[in-house]
């Protein structure tokens, strides 16, 4: 196989991975520390002085972090005992292999970027964990639930939408099927301006709506393979016997207005009949600020059955009962929390592999997982999807992703030089778009 380029890191001073080390990770810090400190006394009210020890406690880990952060500390093994405690210290390991003789040890702006910003938020988790009682407290769900009460209009409009796509559905002939598909899922893109990482938690909701403005960010899409999506997705619906299956796996990513997109495009799926189920996997621990955990999945399905909206409460009803029936599996998974690469999913999680080649179609949904599906390396702007996925091919995918990390391949030659010099931060606010595909054609 060729060689792979390197990673992006913090080495390279001025470069996105190196303000995000530099600054907006210890924001983030900062915002968990505040909202622990904020909770005080409701921990107190819940366990008593237990409550505030443990509030204190975890100040002061995720305290000293951020000092050993600031001060570019070498990366410490992980002491308390979790289900993937021993994964991660034997890829701290490998980190270290990787360096010289004299290099010393892994530190943070001198390793891959990838790995360490997924170290940061796995050491949140080991602050927590090693502060009961209130060892189950989500740092991050507060920003998260706030998200999706300021989308509120906007979801309201996505909601109605949906109801009248799926009342009339019987009657949309393939074309008007198409373009509702095409519609949904560019909502669904979009939505993924949405995380709450990239404003170091500040909230970073949809407040206009979105489905008036398709026409206008369509130029915005600089890879658009939905064409792709459609032609497979309608062969299985026409081709499928009866009985058998159609299965959609919604790799999601955050929480709030853009997981309210996800559900209405699985919702739409169904609906349609272009897929039988659909699996979501979310995070297992608070990742990235405000990626999806079993805990928001529920919670927001909930918020929409208790709305006094009624189509936004007959959303909630329906995917309430898409999930009872199993039409909806919500699954996790430990990997989608480990630094590595997806190209190396089948040897570290081949359970989780041989699941996803169950899949007829493998939705990858925002900025972290194109980073993984690459390997956050420094590709070439022109380099093919396909080669930059490095032997990852469980099934046919799509990476439907906002541009947040300075990363992008598979574009036609030329195309980024129009970006270059006019847009210098054109890779890393949100503002473009992709669906890129990898399958057979
Ligand atoms: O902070 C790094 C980063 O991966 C950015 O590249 C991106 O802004 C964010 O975190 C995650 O984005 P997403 O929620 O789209 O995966
Ligand atoms: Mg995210």
């Amino acid at each position: 196989m060729a060689r792979t380029p390197a990673s992006l890191s913090g080495q390279d001073e001025g470069s996105f991975a190196y303000l995000t080390i530099k600054d907006r990770i210890p924001q983030i810090l900062t915002r968990a520390i505040d909202t622990l400190h904020r909770h005080k006394s409701e921990f107190f009210e819940k366990h008593g002085e237990k409550g505030t020890e443990a509030e204190k406690k975890a100040i002061s880990l995720l305290s000293k972090l951020r000092n050993e952060l600031q001060t570019d500390k070498p990366i410490i093994p992980f002491v308390e005992k979790f289900v993937d405690t021993d994964i991660w210290n034997q890829y701290l390991e490998y980190q270290q292999s990787l360096l010289n003789e004299n290099d010393g040890k892994p530190r943070w702006f001198y390793s891959p970027w990838l790995f360490v910003e997924c170290y940061m938020y796995r050491r949140i988790h080991e602050a927590i964990i090693q502060s009961p009682p209130i060892d189950d407290f989500d740092v991050f769900k507060e920003s998260k639930d706030q998200n999706f009460f300021e989308s509120q209009e906007s979801v309201i409009a996505l909601c109605t939408h949906l109801q009248e796509v799926v009342r009339a559905i019987e009657d949309l002939d393939e074309n008007q099927l198409r373009e509702e598909f095409f519609r949904l899922l560019q909502i669904s893109l979009w939505g993924n301006k949405c995380d709450l990482s990239l404003s170091s938690g500040e909230t970073r909701s949809q407040k206009t709506n979105v489905i008036n403005s398709l026409e206008e960010l369509k130029p915005l899409i600089l890879v658009n393979d939905m064409e792709r999506l459609w032609l497979l997705l309608n062969n299985c619906k026409k081709t499928r016997e009866k009985a058998s299956i159609t299965r959609v796996v919604i790799v999601l990513d955050n929480s709030g207005f853009e997981l309210v997109t996800d559900l209405v495009l699985a919702d739409f799926l169904l609906s349609s009949q272009l897929a039988t189920e659909i699996h979501f996997y979310g995070k297992t621990i608070p990742w990235f600020v405000s990626d999806t955990t079993i805990r928001d999945f529920n919670w927001l399905i909930e918020q929409m059955k208790m709305s006094n909206h009624k189509w936004m409460s007959k959303c909630g009803a329906d995917w309430e009962a898409y999930v009872k029936t199993g039409r909806w599996v919500y699954r996790d998974h430990i990997f989608w929390t480990l630094p590595h690469e997806f190209c190396v999913m089948s040897q570290v999680a081949p359970d989780l592999y041989a699941e996803l080649q169950k899949a007829h179609l493998i939705l990858f949904k925002g900025d972290l997982n194109y980073r993984k599906l690459t390997g956050d390396r420094k590709w070439e702007f022109t380099v093919p999807f396909h080669q930059a996925l490095n032997g990852f091919h469980p099934a046919p995918l799509c990476s439907i992703r906002t541009l947040k990390a300075e990363l992008q391949v598979g574009l036609k030659p030329g195309q980024a030089e129009q970006y270059v010099a006019s847009e210098p931060n054109w890779l890393t606010t949100g503002k473009y778009g992709i669906f890129q595909f990898d399958g057979p054609l």
